[in-house]
């Protein structure tokens, strides 16, 4: 085994696989392209997912790098074992339905055995249980010791969704002496004695998004060697700390705290978490990652914190992760040309952040230290979720630090009322900006503003002035809302109807999503935004993306309102005139002075109009001139609005003319179509109308046209045919509504018939009681008519049952009234035996009840009472 620098080996390995036909490639940024399924690149196949699928053709089927990977779900064992790191790189070769298990299996051993001369005896092999073909390639084609070679259930690889298989891993056996001691300590044992230095993946299946495993159509080899892990190996070093790619930042440390490496274990173990974290961090700021509440950049905010707080267990109270830069860029001299490069940057991103976190650290780590000490007295062990969250949102503490410090304590943080304060806080927030939209904004009388400008054209400016909660001021962190005043901006402003401009302005160190854009009363423009992540400053110069694609949304809009207003005054008459106008990317609004509503045809009239001018294609001018002169020539202004000596006029030949200050397409044609959605009145004699254009109205005509599909499908029939159907269908159910009813009318006799056959008497009174089939109470009224007519002082009693409740009806004839019979009287008292109530007049009387199996007993009470 002959030593090598870390560098050396991550060169020998490239070359071993280039002299092997495979194109060597620098590693891939850790910020994946096109990957929304991951947070970051933790594996050196992941930037090649869709040379894997077959999705995309590879440069070359053999591809060789060392990639630059983080992983952080491990964290808590970072520096505790002599392995985990959230920072690696991962050696590979790759093979895109290209050379197999039999090529790859040889060149993994002779690498290790040969190249590096690692000896075959300490080496162990595991395979998948099913894998036959790898155990007889394992025994066959390499010296590895049939029984090194263990089965594993577990060794199957895959990351997040995309390619995945079956995999065969390479163990070293470092010695009894690393060991756990136990019986069963073997390749796959958590502890230190058997390190897992090479995985041979057989990508073979691709694991979709809805969970299935699909076969790919050609086999490939993904590989991954930890470079560190092998360093350690080739270096004779007890952990990956040791070696030429960590230990120095370890030196580093232990100068800045003054603490001795290899003195106690918890202050060993805070040096490798520093030493691991600040190397992170250095290369993740590197390839563009800024701290953020979110995403990547919360990663990245985690680790940060997470190295301060190791760095004050040391004792170390001031920043120091921004000098480390310096030993990580002289650890890759020659191999990150980037860190080299964007020192100076990287370490002015890594200070801010760290000179943030120690302002509220050590009130924060009191606080935790008053509560752990309250949760011991109380002998309690879970730390409410609302103390973390507090921790959290006041003094920058992530959620895993505050579980990590806890649980040094045997203490634990309740993850489900700290989740709930986060999603009560997030909702605040996403409130508070809605209403943002209304930003405070500060005294700005002293902001010079004789030099900024408006230049549609600008693609960077500086930033003036900044402010947020109504006060201004030189630096925005993330997750600030504020305004924003630039020294130039394309942004077009709030004004004449249409919304301002939305997008991004990007620093070195920032990036804020602009919602809007406004005017202060004096013209200054302003910029309303959101820090996203990083910083931004007073003085910044920032690189600006405004969103086209709704900015265009919005010049369509306001285009056509001109062409819907040049329309409206020739199909409706000169009166028309502009009572007001809302143009955003989604629609646009036009409220107009008209006494009547605007009638179908009018409307039809007016929409064609418009799409006829649009077939035309026409430019949209923009001239300059004298206000005199635009109202010379005929355009229209609206009434009351400032306009300056020299004026902006947008006209559409042959059509429209007006004043406007807004976003215009540059030629008509772009509007693509216009359509009305509706006409409706807002006040006396004022109409309004809202129409969409573009591909909003391409949607919108598509979403109609898929209802008229549901419907033909529903009524069995195509498009052409809809409204015979339809029609038809209406016709039939009239005709079936008349026939039913016709049948209802007989059926009553019928049931009157066959109650009269039950009539009995009650002294001068004839009686009928019983149950009828009508479907709702007029039906039952109907029959008890009926019935009642054919009887000489006759009183009907009858009941129904319509979807399990009862309906009660009692009729009596004006003879029976005369001897004294009082329908509504009866029909009270048979109504609470039903579990119900009712009443009416002497000669009729209806109810509702519930208790169906009562109705024989209501009936008697009728009877008694009569
Ligand atoms: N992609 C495989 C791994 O990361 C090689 O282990």
């Amino acid at each position: 085994m002959k030593y090598m620098s870390g560098n050396e080996l991550r060169e020998k390995f490239l070359q071993y696989f280039a002299q092997r036909g495979h194109l060597r490639l620098p590693s891939f940024s850790l910020i994946p392209k096109n990957d929304p399924s991951l947070l970051m690149i933790g594996a050196g196949m992941a930037p090649f997912k869709p040379f894997f699928t077959g999705k995309m053709k590879p440069p070359c089927t053999r591809i060789t790098t060392s990639q630059r990977c983080v992983r952080t779900g491990d964290i808590e064992n970072v520096g505790r074992t002599a392995r985990h790191q959230t920072y690696f790189e991962m050696l590979g070769n790759f093979s895109f339905g290209d050379y197999f298990k039999s090529e790859v299996i040889p060149w993994a051993w002779d690498f290790l055995t040969k190249e590096l001369e690692l000896p075959a005896d300490k080496l162990w092999v595991s395979i998948y249980p099913k894998d036959e073909e790898a155990y007889k390639i394992w025994t066959e084609k390499t010296s590895v010791n049939p029984k090194q070679i263990v089965k594993m259930d577990d060794n199957f690889w895959e990351i997040g969704t995309g390619p995945c298989g079956p995999d065969s891993e390479i163990y070293i056996d470092l010695g009894e002496e690393r060991g756990c001691g136990s019986p069963d300590c073997a390749p796959g044992c958590d502890c230190d004695r058997y390190l897992e230095i090479w995985n041979l993946v057989f990508t073979q299946y691709d694991h979709t998004e809805t969970g299935d495993y699909i076969p790919l159509e050609k086999k490939n080899i993904d590989t991954g060697a930890g470079l560190e892990r092998l360093a350690s190996v080739i270096q004779g070093k007890p952990t990956n700390f040791e070696t030429d790619l960590l230990y120095p930042i370890i030196e580093y440390a232990c100068r800045v705290s003054g603490v001795q490496y290899n003195q106690a274990k918890k202050t060993d173990i805070s040096l490798k978490v520093i030493a691991d974290h600040a190397r992170s961090i250095a290369i993740m700021v590197m390839d563009g990652i800024l701290p953020s509440n979110e995403g990547r950049g919360y990663v990245l905010r985690r680790i940060l914190r997470r190295a301060v707080r190791h760095g004050r267990m040391l004792g170390i109270k001031k920043a120091f992760l921004a000098d480390a830069v310096d030993v990580v860029a002289d650890i890759y001299k020659g191999v990150y040309d980037g860190l080299v490069e964007r020192k100076d940057y990287i370490k002015k991103v890594i200070n801010i952040e760290e000179e943030r976190f120690h302002l509220t650290l050590s009130q924060g780590i009191s606080l935790l230290n008053e509560e752990i000490e309250n949760l011991n007295a109380k002998k309690t062990s879970v730390l409410d979720g609302k103390i973390g969250f507090k921790l959290y949102d006041t003094y920058g503490f992530p959620y895993e630090l505050t579980d990590e410090i806890l649980h040094e304590n045997n203490l634990t943080l309740d993850k489900s009322s700290f989740d709930k304060a986060m999603e009560q806080q997030r909702d605040r927030a996403r409130k508070a900006r809605q209403e943002n939209k209304k930003i405070n904004i500060p005294d700005l009388r002293g902001l010079d503003v004789e030099k900024l400008k408006a230049d549609s054209t600008a693609k960077t400016a500086k930033v003036i002035c900044i402010w947020k909660n109504a006060q201004v001021t030189d630096t925005l962190q993330d997750g600030d809302e504020a305004g924003i005043i630039l020294d130039v901006t394309p942004f077009y402003a709030e004004g004449g109807g249409q919304i301002g401009d939305c997008g991004k302005i990007i620093s070195e160190m920032g990036k804020v999503d602009i919602s809007n854009t406004k005017k202060l009363p004096n013209g200054t423009i302003y910029h309303i935004g959101y820090v996203s992540e990083g910083m931004i400053r007073v003085g910044d110069t920032v690189k600006i993306a405004i969103d086209e694609t709704k900015k265009k949304a919005s010049a369509r809009n306001h285009t056509a309102t001109h062409l819907l207003q040049a329309a409206l005054k020739k199909v409706l008459g000169n009166h028309v005139n502009q009572a007001g106008s809302s143009v955003t990317p989604e629609h646009l609004r036009f409220d107009f002075s008209n006494f009547e509503p605007v009638s179908q045809e009018q409307l039809s009239a007016i929409e064609k109009l418009v799409n006829e001018e649009i077939l035309k294609a026409l430019p949209v001018e923009i001239s300059y001139m004298k206000q005199s002169e635009a109202k010379k020539q005929g355009a229209m202004a609206l009434f009351g609005e400032k306009y300056g000596n020299i004026v902006r006029v947008v006209t559409i030949k042959n059509f429209s003319m007006e004043l406007c200050g807004g976003s215009h397409v540059t030629n008509i044609g772009e509007i693509g179509l216009f359509k009305i959605l509706n006409e409706t009145g807002i006040a006396a004699g004022v109409r309004r109308i809202e129409a969409v254009t573009g591909t909003t109205a391409y949607k919108y005509i598509n979403s109609q046209l898929s209802s008229l599909d549901i419907l033909a499908t529903l009524l069995k029939t195509d498009h052409a045919d809809l409204i015979n159907r339809t029609t038809s269908i209406l016709n039939e159910n009239k005709l079936l509504k008349q026939q039913l009813h016709n049948v209802k009318d007989v059926q009553a006799k019928i049931d009157s018939q066959k109650l009269l056959l039950g009539v009995k008497t009650h002294g001068n009174v004839n009686v009928v009681t019983g149950r009828a089939a009508a479907d709702n109470i007029d039906e039952l009224r109907n029959i008890a008519d009926t019935t009642c007519a054919k009887l000489e002082n006759g009183v009907v009693i009858i009941g129904a049952v319509v979807n399990d409740k009862i309906n009660l009806v009692v009729k009596a004839s004006d003879n029976a009234v005369k001897e004294g019979v009082h329908a509504g009287k009866i029909i009270r008292e048979s109504a609470k035996i039903l579990g119900g109530n009712g009443g009416g007049r002497s000669n009729m009387a209806q109810a509702g009840g519930k208790f169906i199996d009562k109705i024989p007993a209501a009936f008697d009470k009728a009877l008694e009472i009569l």
